[in-house]
Formats: structure tokens, sequence, C-alpha cells
């Protein structure tokens, strides 16, 4: 099976006319975060083989590892089944050719991969600024492996710049902000204010009909403790904070170099995609 490659950073890109032209061609189409978020997810799908059960993320940088696993199958048989943590990755995932099952019908899956919207050095993460939190948490975690991939603006220190969502039911749910707020007093955390998500003069709706409600903390101090804690208050489904979930990140720059990072054994990898074979998973990605 054909295979991306990826060049080790030391050494040279494949200069044979055609494919170094359209490696400048393609890298110059794309600004540079979507250069960092594309090579990420080429990068990511090298770790997919044959006859995987994958659970597809949601966002951008997904997308973009949705069109490149689309066209592993399409283009070299790769056989694999998606399980999608979003309605509308579900449909990018039919469209790219990727044979799409429900979670209870996978049962257990091999890999997922997803985007993230922040992630610390221990690889924990905020999820959810697409609003697929819950869907995408549910299947991280019915999975052997996770991995993120990102551009590496999305690496801090300390979690929590990025507003924090939690998924809320409907009902009561302005008691559940007041009592989320309340609680976030006695915590490790900088801001204590939250917004309800809107999509237009309408609350935002998750893909199970809940609310967004998005906690502005600026600074998390103890992560684990937060994900723990919010999930004990009535009303609160799940919140986007990822922990002990994430196995590897994958980090894309806009230069096309891609940076490998396993959480459990401390690995780094370093190289560069080649973006000759990618032409066709440039049209547009609607995401
Ligand atoms: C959706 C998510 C996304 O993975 C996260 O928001 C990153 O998105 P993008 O790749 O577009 O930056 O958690 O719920």
């Amino acid at each position: 099976m054909r295979r991306i490659s990826i060049s080790p950073l030391a050494a040279t890109l494949p200069i044979s006319g055609q494919g170094q032209e359209m490696e400048t061609d393609m890298a110059g189409a794309l600004s540079p975060i979507d250069t960092a978020k594309f090579v990420a997810a080429k990068r990511a799908v090298e770790f997919v083989q044959d006859g995987m059960r994958v659970g597809l993320g949601t966002g951008s940088t997904a997308a973009w590892m949705v069109r490149c696993l689309g066209e592993l199958v399409r283009e070299d048989g790769l056989r694999i089944t998606g399980v999608p943590t979003s309605t509308r990755t579900a449909e990018l995932a039919r469209q790219c050719g990727i044979k799409v099952v429900s979670l209870d019908e996978a049962k257990w899956l091999d890999l997922t991969i997803d985007g993230a919207d922040e992630f610390d050095d221990d690889m924990n993460l905020i999820k959810g600024g697409g609003g697929a939190l819950l869907m995408e948490k549910i299947v991280a975690t019915a999975s052997d492996q996770m991995i993120v991939i990102t551009d590496a603006a999305k690496q801090v220190a300390q979690l929590g710049a990025f507003p924090l969502p939690i998924e809320v039911i409907p009902f009561g749910w302005q008691t559940t902000k007041a009592l989320v707020e309340e609680m976030l007093v006695s915590l490790d955390v900088l801001g204590q204010t939250s917004s309800l998500r809107m999509n237009g003069e309408r609350p935002f709706l998750t893909d199970e009909g809940n609310y967004i409600v998005d906690l502005h903390l600026n600074r998390i101090g103890n992560a684990r403790q937060l994900a723990m804690v919010l999930n004990q208050v009535p009303g609160v489904v799940e919140n986007g904070l990822f922990i002990d979930i994430c196995d590897i990140v994958v980090i894309g720059h806009g230069d096309g170099r891609v940076e490998v990072r396993d959480a459990n054994t401390g690995a780094v990898e370093e190289g560069r995609i080649d973006f000759v074979d990618s032409d066709n998973i440039f049209a547009d990605l609607g995401d």
C-alpha cells in the first residue's frame, strides 16, 4: 500500500520536476495555518492501518484528516470503518468515500484522530470549540489510541486561555450556569464568568440538542480537578477538558514541518510532509 512520504528534516526534499512544482504550488495555495493543519493531518493518517475502526474528529483540522483518509481509501484501497464525532464530519466522510458506522455498531475503535483548541505539556486538552465535545470525548475514550492533530499555536503552558466549553441540558440551563459559576469561585481558576454560546439569535445547539456554555477561566490551575467537579453539577452533560485521553500529538507548522510527540514514551519525531500526492484533496472543505 502506498503511504505518504515523510522526509526527515535533514534530508533533501524530492526535486523531481513536477513533484517539486506541485509541492511549491500546493504550499503556496494554502495559508501557513492551513498548511500546518494539513501537514499534521497528513502525518497522522500514517498511523491508520488496513481494517482499522477509526474515530473521526470534528473541526477544520479534522476535516483535513478526513480528506487525507478518503484519498487513501479511494486511491490505495485502504479499508477502514469510520465513526464520526458529528453530523458534519459524517457527511464529509461519506463524501470522501469512507464507510461510516455508529459507535454502537463499531463497539470499540483502534484509533481516533481529532483536533484540539489547546494542549499543554502533559497533552491534556481543551476541546469543543466546534461544539462536538460530547461525542468527541465518548469516541476518543472508546479508542485504543487518540491522536491529536494541531498547529503549534495551540500549545500552552497552562490550559484556560481558550474558553472551556461545557455541554448543558437546555432544561434549567440558567440555573446550571449559575451553579457552575458559583462552584468556580472555590476552584483554582483566574476567571469565573461564562456565556451561553449563540448561533445568531438562538442558542447554539449540539448534535444531541443541548446547549454549550463557554467558561472564561483564563488560567486553569488544576484541570483534572476541574474536569471532575464540573461533571458533578446537575445539567452538565460533559466538559471539554480531555485529561489523560490523548496518546500522541502531531504538530504541524506553516512551513511543512511536522513534529510527533508520544505521551506514553516521551519520544519526539520531526519530519516534513511531501505534498506531491495530495492535489485532489485541495478542493473546498466546507469546514
Ligand atoms: C470541535 C473541536 C475541534 O477539534 C477544535 O475546536 C479544533 O478545531 P479546529 O481544528 O477547527 O481548530 O473540539 O468540537
